[in-house]
C-alpha cells in the first residue's frame, strides 16, 4: 500500500513498477495489501473531472476488459486509464497499526476517495469495502463487507482489498451493481452511495442469485440519509430471486395503471413560466398514468464470471497469512502470533496486552474514549482460537470465530438437527439478525463479545442462560474452565477471566427435548442497534411434567454488568408452568433487578416494564409448547396470545410509484416531465463524484480541528494552548485573540454569537480555538491538549420549561386574527393541551467540511465549501478578513446531503479556518468528525405547543389559540425565522375564523439550533393533529369527519390572510383514501384489534398544506449564467447548490427544454459567488423555482440572439447555429434574473403581506402494527398523493417525497436526542442517534403524484417538493397513537392520552398501560440528577 508522509521513502526493489513506498523509521515488517482498482481517479486531474451527465458508459467495452488481475501494471502516473490490473500496496514501518484502513485508502497517495466516512465508528457503512480472504482449510476464496473505519491497516494483511473504484469507472465500464443504483434513482446527494454498492457488489460475489431478504441482511449496516431506500431496493431486486426489476409493482397490468388520468384543473399556464408539461402543440391536455421511472431492460445483464479474480499470489503463497507481524509504533505494538504457544507467551510477557479481534469494540475505545493499549495481538491466524468444532454436547466455538461464521455454523446445526437440540442456537441466530450490521458481524467475534463485557452485550445473556462454558489459557497456569454463570461478570465491563488468561473457546450446549430457550432484544431501531434491555432465557421441565426443574433466566441493559435473576430462578424452580407462576415470576423479576431512578441509559420505568414483558412473552411461548405436549393440563394459546409470541419477521418491501406521462406530442429530446437520472448519479456510484474532503490536497495545505467549550454557561478564566503548541506538527492555535473584537462576531440575522468564544460560553460545544497541523490526527490529539478553565455561571438554561421559568426567550411574535374570545364565547366546547415535540439532527451523511485556500494577492480567499450558502459564506469570510466580498469566491461543487444544516452553521467553521489560512499564508481544511459535528452545529428546533380550542357540537372549529415555544440555542440564528414559520404553517389544513398564534423564541445553553427541513412546520403540524384528534375523541367523532368539516377549499383565507388558490388539498385527501383502500382497511384493522390484545394496528389519514416562499421578499430572487462555447456545449452556472436534490439535474432539464438541445450538451460544474453573486440560501424548497426561472431567462436571451441565425439556416443546427452566431460576434454568454412576482414577504407585526407564493398540498393514508408489550413498532404500508404540479423530474420528485418522508418517520418515531441536565449531548453518532434504515421503510410504499394540476406560479407549472412531503409523517405518529388507545382500551385504561413525539418504543411501550407497567413502581429521583433530560 503505498503511503505518503514526510518519512517516507521509495522501495528501492520496487523497479517492478509496483509502487512501493515505505516508512524509513524502525521499519520491521511490511503489510501485503491488494486493491482491485484502478487508482485514483483524481490523482492526476484538476478539482472538477468533467463528464457529460449522462455518458454512454459502457457501449463500447466489452465485459471482460478488466478481468485480469496483475499486480505489477498500474503506475500512479495513469489516472483512470488502465483498470485491468490491481495495485499491490505496501505499507509498513510505524505506520500505526491501528491505522484504519479508511485512513489508508484515503489519504495515500492513491486518495481512493470513493471510500466514504460518515462516522468513523462503525455505524453508518458509507466506509465499506469488500475484503477478501484465500481460505486454505476450505480451499476458497472468501468475500467480506467490512467498515474499513474499524479496520486496522494491520489487520488485512495479505488480504485483496476491492474499493469501489475498483469494480467499475465512468471512464471505462461500470459494474452492474453501480450501473443499476444509478439508473433506479438511488442515488441522491451520492455520500452514501459508494459503500452501499460495496455492500451489495459483496452479497454478488458470495451470491450470485441472492433473495430480496438476503439483500436486506447485507445492508443492515448502510445508512442513506436521502432516498428513502425504496429506490436502491428497487434497483437491485432485478438481481434477486424475488424479483424482477421496474419501477412500479413490477406487474404490467398493473391495477393502478387502469385509473385514467384526471382531467381537473387543467387550466392555461402563465406564458412567463414556460409550457406545461402536459401542454401538447395542439393545446390539448393528456395526463396518462405511468409508473415506470427507468427502464430494468436498458440494465447490462449481470454475468458472476466476469467478476475479478482474487491475486493469484495470495492464493499460491501462504506466507502472508501464515508469517508472524510485529508492528512497532511510538504508541502501539500490534503483533500477530502464529501458534498458541507464541500468544501465550507474548501474554505472560506483556500481561497488559489486549487481545485484538474483531476491533469493533478496541477501535471505539481508541478512538472515542482515548483509551491507549500499548501491545495488540492479533490471534487471526491461531488454529486453536479459530476452530468449530461440533461435539456430543453442542459446538465449541474458537473465541476469534467471527459471528458471520457462527451464523453459517449455527444455521447447518438448525437445518441438520432435530428442532429441540438446536434451541439455543435459533434463539442465537435470531439474536444475531439484530447484531449490528452486516459489516460488524462480518469481523466481530464471539469472544471479543464475551471479553468486552458490555452490559448490553447481546450475547451474552444468552450465553449465561444457555450454560455456556469458556476455555482459557494462560502460559501459567495452563488451562481452566469457566462457566458464564451468575459469578462470572464481575464489575462493570470486567469478568472472571484473568488479565493473564487468553479465552480459547466458547462452548454452546444442545437443549433437551424438555428443554426451552428464547432470546428477546429490544433496541431504539430493530436492526443495527444496540440493546436496551435484551434476554436470555431457558427453562427445563421434569420428565413428563410441566414442573420447573431448573430456569435460567439472564438480562442485559438492567446493571452495569449482563446479570441473572438469581431469586427467581430460585423461587420458580419446581412450581407448575402456570399462571401463579407467571405473577410471582413478574414481582420476583422486579425485586431481581433494580434500577436507580438515574441509571445511566436512563429510561429506567421502560426497561423494567420490558424485562417482565419479555418474561411474559417467554411464559407464552413456552405454555403454548407444554399445551401441545401436555393438552389436559394446559391451555392453548389464544389469537392474541399467539400473536404476542411471534418474532419480528422479514416482509419484502413492494410498492407503486405513478405519475403524469409526458404527453405524446412532447419531443423526445424535450427532458422536462421525464424521470430523468440525477446528473451525478453515476459519479457517486463509482465513487467518482467529488466531496470537499476528497479535494487533492495543496502541497502546504493544514488541516484544522475544533477547540470546544464543555461547559454550557461559563465565563472562561483561561485558555492554555502551550502544550498543543509544542506537539510535533502543530502550526498554530487560533482563538478571539487573533482577530478585532468587532470581526470576531457572526449571525445570520443578528450578528450576536462570537466566531471564537471570548470571555464566556453559553454551550457545550461552542468553538473557543482552533488548531491547526500537518495532519487531521495531530490537530485532532493537539485540540485535546488545549486546557480552558471555566467558572460556572448561573443559570443554565437547558430544556423549554427552564427557559419559561426564566422567561428567557428573543421578542415573541404573534399572528390574530378575528376575536379569539368572542370565538370561545361562542363555542360550544373547549379543550385544551399541550404537547411536547423532540428536536432531531441532520445526520447528513457528509459533515460539515471546508477548504480555505490564499489566493496569494491582495489578501484574497477561495472557499472550498459544503455550505447551502455559498454567497452567505462569501460575506461572512470577507467580513473577518476585513476584505470586500469581491476577494473572496465561495466555491461549491455539491453536498453529502444539507437539509438545512448547512446554511448558516456552516460558517461556524468556514470562517474561522479562512482566519487561520489568511495568517499562515497556506491553505487550511477542515471536516469534522460525525461526533463533532452532531455537538457543534445544532439541529431542528425542539418545540412546546400549549393549544386551546373552541367548537361547536358539531366539530366546526371555532376558535383556536396557540403557543409554540422553540427551544432556540444560545443564538438567535434562524430561531426567529423558524418559529414565524411554524406560527405561519401551523394552522396545517383547518380553517378557523378565530386564531391566534404567538411563538416564543427560547434562548437556552444548547447549541444553537437552525433551519431543517421543513423550517418548523413539522413540530407545529405534529401539535395542530394532537388538536384536531382531540376535538374529535370529545365529540366521539370520526377524525377524519372533523378534518373534512374544517379543510380548507380553495377561496378560503388564513390566518395571515393569504388566500388559497387552486386548492388541492381534498383531491390529494379522495385520491389517497381510495388508492389506499382506506375505508375497508379500517374495517380490517378494527378486526384485527378486536382479536387482538397485545398487537395492535392503528391506520391514520394526514392531509398537508405547507406555503412555498421566503417570508423575507429579498430572498425571492435568483440569479443564472448561460455560457454557450463555439463547440456547442453549454456550462450552465445559477446560485443554487447541489445537494442531493436534484437540482443541477433539473436545471439542466430546463435548460435542454429551453436551448432545445439534449441534456448531454449541458454541463453544471459548480455554484460559485464569482460566477452568480448575491444568491439566497438553498432553502425552503425554493431553488427549483427561482433558479429554474432565472436559467429559463438566461436561455431564452441565447435563444432570442441565436434566432436571426435559426431563420436564416433553419437547417443549421445548434452547432451550426452557435458558430453563424460566434463568427458574427455575437455574445453567447447571458445572465438570468428571477424574482418571484406577486409575493409581498410578510410583516408579522402588521399582518400584512402574503408570504407564500404558492401552496403544496399532499395526503398520506399509514397503516402500522405495534407490539404493546416491547413498544417495537413496523409500518405496514403508506400510501401518498402529493401535488408538485407538473413535475420537472417524476424520479427526482418521487424521490424526494419518499426521502422527506422517511426524515419525518425519523423524526417522528425514531430520532432522539438526549442531554444531560448540564447540557451535554448523549447521542453524538449513529451508535446512540438511530435514523431510519433498509428496514424501517413502509414494508408497502405506494408514492403518487397528483395529476393534472399544473401550477401556474413557477417553472413550466411545476412546484417545489424538497420539504413538504415530510409532514406526512405525521400519518406514522398518530396511526401509532391509534394502536395504542385500542391496547389502552382493552387493558380499561383511558384511550385519551399524552404522547408526545418522538413515538419512541420506550414512550410506546409505557403508554401502553397493563398490569405488567402497573407492577413497575415509578422511578423517584430523590434528589438524584436524571441521566437525560427533555430539552
Ligand atoms: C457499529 C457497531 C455495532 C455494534 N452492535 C452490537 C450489537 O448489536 N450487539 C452487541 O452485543 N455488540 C455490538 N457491538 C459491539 C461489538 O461489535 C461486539 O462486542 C463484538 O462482538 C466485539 O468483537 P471484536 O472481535 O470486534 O472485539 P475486539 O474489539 O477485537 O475486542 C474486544 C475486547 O475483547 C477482548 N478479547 C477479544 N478476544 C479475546 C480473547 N480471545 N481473549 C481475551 N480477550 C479477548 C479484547 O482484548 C478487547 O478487550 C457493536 C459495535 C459496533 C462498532
Ligand atoms: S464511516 Fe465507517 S461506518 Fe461510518
Ligand atoms: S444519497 Fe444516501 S445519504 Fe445522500
Amino acid at each position: 500500500m503505498a503511503m505518503v508522509g514526510r518519512d517516507t521513502i521509495t522501495d528501492p526493489k520496487a523497479a517492478d513498477g509496483t509502487r512501493t513506498l515505505l516508512y524509513s523509521v524502525r521499519l520491521t515488517q511490511e503489510t501485503h495489501v491488494y486493491a482491485n482498482l484502478p487508482c485514483s481517479p483524481y490523482a492526476n486531474l484538476p478539482f472538477h473531472p468533467h463528464a457529460h451527465p449522462e455518458p454512454d458508459l459502457y457501449a463500447h467495452n466489452s465485459p471482460s476488459q478488466h478481468l485480469s488481475w496483475c499486480p505489477k501494471s498500474t503506475l500512479l502516473g495513469s489516472a483512470g486509464t488502465d483498470l485491468s490490473s490491481a495495485q499491490r500496496w505496501t505499507v509498513a514501518g510505524t505506520t500505526p497499526a491501528l491505522t484504519s484502513l479508511a485512513r489508508i485508502v484515503f489519504y495515500s497517495t492513491v486518495r481512493l476517495c470513493g471510500t466514504k466516512s460518515g462516522c468513523g465508528e462503525g455505524g453508518c457503512g458509507a466506509c465499506t469495502v469488500m475484503v477478501s480472504r484465500y481460505d486454505r482449510r476450505r480451499d476458497e476464496v472468501r468475500h467480506y463487507s467490512i467498515v474499513a473505519c474499524l479496520a486496522p491497516v494491520a489487520a488485512v494483511h495479505g488480504m485483496a482489498v476491492t474499493t469501489v473504484e475498483g469494480i467499475g469507472s465512468t471512464q471505462t465500464r461500470l459494474h452492474a451493481v453501480q450501473e443499476r443504483i444509478a439508473r433506479a434513482h438511488g442515488s441522491q446527494c451520492g455520500f452514501c452511495t459508494p459503500g452501499i454498492v460495496m455492500s451489495m457488489y459483496t452479497l454478488l460475489r458470495n451470491h450470485p442469485k441472492p433473495s430480496m431478504e438476503q439483500l436486506d441482511e447485507y445492508f443492515t449496516g448502510n445508512l442513506c440519509r436521502c432516498t428513502g431506500y425504496r429506490p436502491i431496493l428497487e434497483g437491485y431486486r432485478g438481481f434477486t430471486t424475488d424479483g424482477s426489476a421496474g419501477g412500479g409493482c413490477g406487474r404490467k397490468d398493473c391495477c393502478k395503471l387502469r385509473t385514467q388520468g384526471c382531467q381537473e384543473g387543467t387550466t392555461s399556464n402563465e406564458a412567463s413560466n414556460g409550457t406545461s408539461n402536459g401542454d401538447v402543440s395542439d393545446g390539448s391536455r393528456v395526463t396518462d398514468i405511468s409508473h415506470v421511472l427507468y427502464d430494468a431492460e436498458d440494465f447490462q445483464p449481470y454475468d458472476s464470471s466476469q467478476e475479478l479474480i482474487f491475486p493469484p499470489e495470495l492464493k499460491t503463497r501462504d506466507e502472508w497469512d501464515s508469517q508472524y507481524l510485529e508492528f512497532k509504533g511510538d504508541r502501539v505494538s500490534y503483533l500477530r502470533p502464529v501458534s498458541l504457544a507464541q500468544l501465550l507467551d507474548l501474554k505472560a510477557e506483556h500481561p497488559e496486552a489486549q487481545v485484538v479481534a474483531g476491533n469493533t469494540e478496541v477501535g471505539i475505545d481508541v478512538k472515542f474514549k482515548n483509551k491507549s493499549y500499548p501491545v495488540l495481538l492479533n490471534p487471526a491466524i491461531i488454529p486453536e482460537v479459530t476452530a468449530v468444532k461440533v461435539t456430543q454436547t453442542g459446538v465449541t466455538f474458537g473465541s476469534s470465530v467471527t459471528l458471520s461464521d457462527i451464523e453459517e455454523t449455527l444455521r447447518e446445526q438448525v437445518n441438520t438437527k432435530p428442532e429441540y437440540r438446536t434451541r439455543v442456537f435459533s434463539a442465537i441466530l435470531e439474536m444475531l439478525r439484530w447484531f449490528g450490521g452486516k459489516q460488524i458481524r462480518n469481523v466481530a467475534t464471539l469472544g471479543g463479545n464475551i471479553m468486552t463485557s458490555s452490559p448490553i452485550s447481546d450475547l451474552n445473556p444468552l450465553l449465561a442462560a444457555a450454560g455456556a462454558r469458556l476455555t482459557v489459557q494462560s502460559k501459567a497456569k495452563g488451562e481452566r474452565e469457566v462457566a458464564m454463570d451468575q459469578s462470572f461478570f464481575t464489575a462493570y465491563r470486567q469478568n472472571a477471566i484473568r488479565p493473564e488468561e487468553v479465552l480459547m473457546a466458547v462452548h454452546i450446549p444442545y437443549t433437551e427435548q424438555n428443554e426451552y430457550f428464547l432470546g428477546y432484544k429490544q433496541a431504539r431501531r430493530r436492526d443495527d442497534d444496540i440493546a436496551i434491555v435484551n434476554a436470555g432465557m431457558r427453562v427445563a421441565f421434569r420428565p413428563d411434567s410441566i414442573a420447573v426443574e431448573q430456569l435460567r433466566l439472564a438480562f442485559g441493559g438492567m446493571a452495569p454488568t449482563t446479570v441473572m435473576a438469581p431469586a427467581t430462578m430460585e423461587e420458580l424452580e419446581g412450581r407448575c408452568w402456570d399462571s401463579s407462576l407467571l405473577e410471582a415470576g413478574t414481582s420476583l423479576l422486579l425485586q431481581d433487578l433494580p434500577l436507580s431512578a438515574s441509571a445511566p441509559g436512563g429510561m429506567v420505568e421502560y426497561r423494567r416494564a420490558l424485562a417482565i414483558s419479555f418474561f411474559f412473552k417467554f411464559y407464552l411461548s413456552v405454555r403454548g409448547r407444554l399445551s401441545e405436549q401436555f393438552p389436559s393440563l394446559v391451555d392453548p394459546l389464544t389469537e392474541a396470545e399467539q400473536k404476542a409470541t411471534k418474532v419480528h419477521r422479514y416482509i419484502p418491501p413492494k410498492g407503486t410509484q405513478l405519475f403524469q406521462s409526458v404527453p405524446p406530442g412532447q419531443p423526445s429530446l424535450d427532458p422536462i416531465g421525464r424521470p430523468i437520472t440525477h446528473a451525478s448519479a453515476f459519479k457517486h456510484a463509482t465513487g467518482e463524484a467529488v466531496y470537499v474532503d476528497d479535494m487533492p490536497h495543496f502541497e502546504d495545505e493544514l488541516q484544522a480541528a475544533p477547540v470546544v467549550s464543555s461547559r454550557a454557561h461559563a465565563r472562561i478564566l483561561s485558555i492554555d494552548e502551550e502544550a498543543a503548541l509544542s506537539m510535533e506538527g502543530v502550526e498554530g492555535f487560533f482563538c478571539w485573540k487573533d482577530l478585532p473584537e468587532e470581526r470576531n462576531r457572526i449571525g445570520p440575522i443578528t450578528a450576536d454569537e462570537e466566531l471564537f468564544a471570548s470571555k464566556k460560553v453559553t454551550c457545550v460545544g461552542q468553538l473557543i480555538g482552533l488548531v491547526v497541523a500537518k495532519d487531521r490526527a495531530t490537530a485532532q490529539r493537539a485540540a485535546k491538549a488545549v486546557r480552558i478553565q471555566y467558572e460556572d455561571i448561573k443559570p443554565c438554561i437547558i430544556t423549554i420549561q427552564d427557559a419559561i421559568k426564566e422567561q428567557s426567550w428573543w421578542t415573541p411574535l404573534t399572528i390574530k386574527k378575528g376575536d379569539i374570545e368572542e370565538g370561545f364565547r361562542s363555542s360550544q366546547h373547549i379543550l385544551e393541551g399541550e404537547m411536547h415535540v423532540g428536536g432531531q439532527e441532520h445526520f447528513y451523511l457528509e459533515t460539515h467540511s471546508h477548504l480555505a485556500v490564499p489566493k496569494g494577492e491582495d489578501g484574497g480567499m477561495e472557499v472550498f465549501s459544503s455550505t447551502q450558502n455559498p454567497s452567505g459564506t462569501q460575506r461572512h469570510v470577507a467580513e473577518a478578513l476585513g476584505v470586500p466580498s469581491n476577494l473572496v469566491t465561495c466555491r461549491v461543487k455539491r453536498l453529502g446531503g444539507g437539509f438545512g444544516g448547512k446554511e448558516t452553521r456552516v460558517n461556524m467553521l468556514s470562517v474561522p479556518i479562512a482566519i487561520a489560512a489568511a495568517s499562515l499564508k497556506r491553505p487550511v481544511r477542515i471536516s469534522l468528525d460525525r461526533e463533532e459535528d452532531m455537538l457543534m452545529t445544532g439541529g431542528r428546533h425542539p418545540f412546546l405547543g400549549r393549544w386551546k380550542i373552541g367548537f361547536t357540537d358539531k366539530g366546526i372549529f371555532k376558535s383556536i389559540q396557540m403557543d409554540l415555544y422553540s427551544n432556540g440555542g444560545c443564538s438567535l440564528d434562524l430561531t426567529g425565522a423558524v418559529t414565524g414559520y411554524a406560527m405561519l404553517n401551523h394552522d396545517s389544513v383547518y380553517r378557523c375564523e378565530n386564531r391566534k398564534v404567538t411563538g416564543y423564541p427560547c434562548k437556552t445553553n444548547l447549541p444553537s439550533n437552525t433551519a431543517f427541513r421543513a423550517f418548523g412546520s413539522p413540530q407545529a403540524i405534529i401539535i395542530t393533529e394532537y388538536m384536531v384528534s382531540r376535538v374529535a375523541e370529545f365529540l366521539n367523532m370520526d377524525p377524519d369527519e372533523v378534518r373534512l368539516k374544517n379543510m380548507y377549499v380553495t377561496g378560503d383565507e388564513t390566518h395571515y390572510k393569504q388566500t388559497l388558490e387552486k386548492c388541492t388539498v381534498r383531491r390529494c385527501w379522495d385520491e389517497v383514501l381510495s388508492q389506499a383502500d382506506y375505508p375497508a382497511r379500517r374495517e380490517m384493522a378494527k378486526k384485527f384489534n378486536s382479536s387482538n390484545k397485545y398487537t395492535k394496528r392503528g391506520i391514520v389519514a394526514l392531509p398537508l398544506k405547507f406555503g412555498i416562499g421566503f417570508t423575507e421578499l429579498f430572498l425571492n430572487q435568483a440569479g443564472a449564467l448561460v455560457l454557450v462555447y463555439t463547440d456547442g456545449s453549454v456550462l450552465l452556472s445559477h446560485g443554487g447548490t447541489e445537494m442531493g436534490q436534484g437540482l443541477h439535474t433539473k436545471m439542466i432539464q430546463v435548460a435542454s427544454r429551453a436551448l432545445k438541445i439534449p441534456v448531454t450538451r449541458i454541463y453544471v460544474d459548480e455554484t460559485s459567488t464569482d460566477k452568480v453573486p448575491n444568491a439566497s440560501s438553498t432553502a425552503a424548497s425554493l431553488s427549483s423555482d427561482l433558479y429554474g426561472m432565472a436559467v429559463l431567462n438566461a436561455c431564452n436571451t441565447i435563444m432570442q440572439r441565436l434566432e436571426p441565425y435559426m431563420a436564416a439556416n433553419p437547417k443549421g443546427g445548434w452547432d451550426g447555429w452557435v458558430k453563424a452566431a460566434y463568427f458574427d460576434r455575437v455574445s453567447l454568454s447571458a445572465t438570468g434574473f428571477y424574482k418571484t412576482p406577486g409575493i409581498s414577504g410578510y410583516n408579522f407585526e402588521k399582518n400584512e403581506g402574503r408570504p407564500f407564493n404558492y401552496y403544496c398540498f399532499g395526503a398520506a393514508v399509514t397503516e402500522v402494527e405495534v407490539d404493546c408489550l416491547t413498544g417495537d413498532h413496523s409500518v405496514l404500508r403508506t400510501d401518498i398523493v402529493m401535488d408538485v404540479g407538473d413535475s420537472l423530474n417524476p424520479a427526482i420528485d418521487i424521490g424526494q417525497v419518499e426521502g422527506a418522508f422517511m426524515q419525518g418517520l425519523g423524526l417522528y418515531t425514531l430520532e432522539e436526542l438526549r442531554y444531560s441536565p448540564e447540557g451535554v449531548l448523549l447521542t453524538r453518532g449513529p451508535g446512540t442517534y438511530k435514523i431510519p434504515g433498509f428496514q424501517d421503510i413502509p414494508r408497502e410504499f405506494n408514492v403518487s403524484l397528483l395529476r393534472g394540476a399544473p401550477n401556474p406560479r413557477a417553472v413550466f407549472s411545476s412546484k417545489a417538493v424538497g420539504e413538504p412531503p415530510l409532514l406526512l409523517a405525521t400519518s406514522v405518529f398518530y396511526a401509532i397513537k391509534q394502536a395504542v388507545a385500542s391496547a389502552r382500551a382493552d387493558q380499561g385504561f383511558d384511550p385519551v392520552f399524552r404522547l408526545d413525539s418522538p413515538a419512541t418504543a420506550e414512550r410506546i411501550r409505557m403508554a401502553c398501560q397493563d398490569s405488567l407497567t402497573q407492577k413497575v413502581e415509578p422511578a423517584v429521583l430523590d434528589n438524584e440528577r436524571p441521566w437525560s433530560v427533555t430539552v
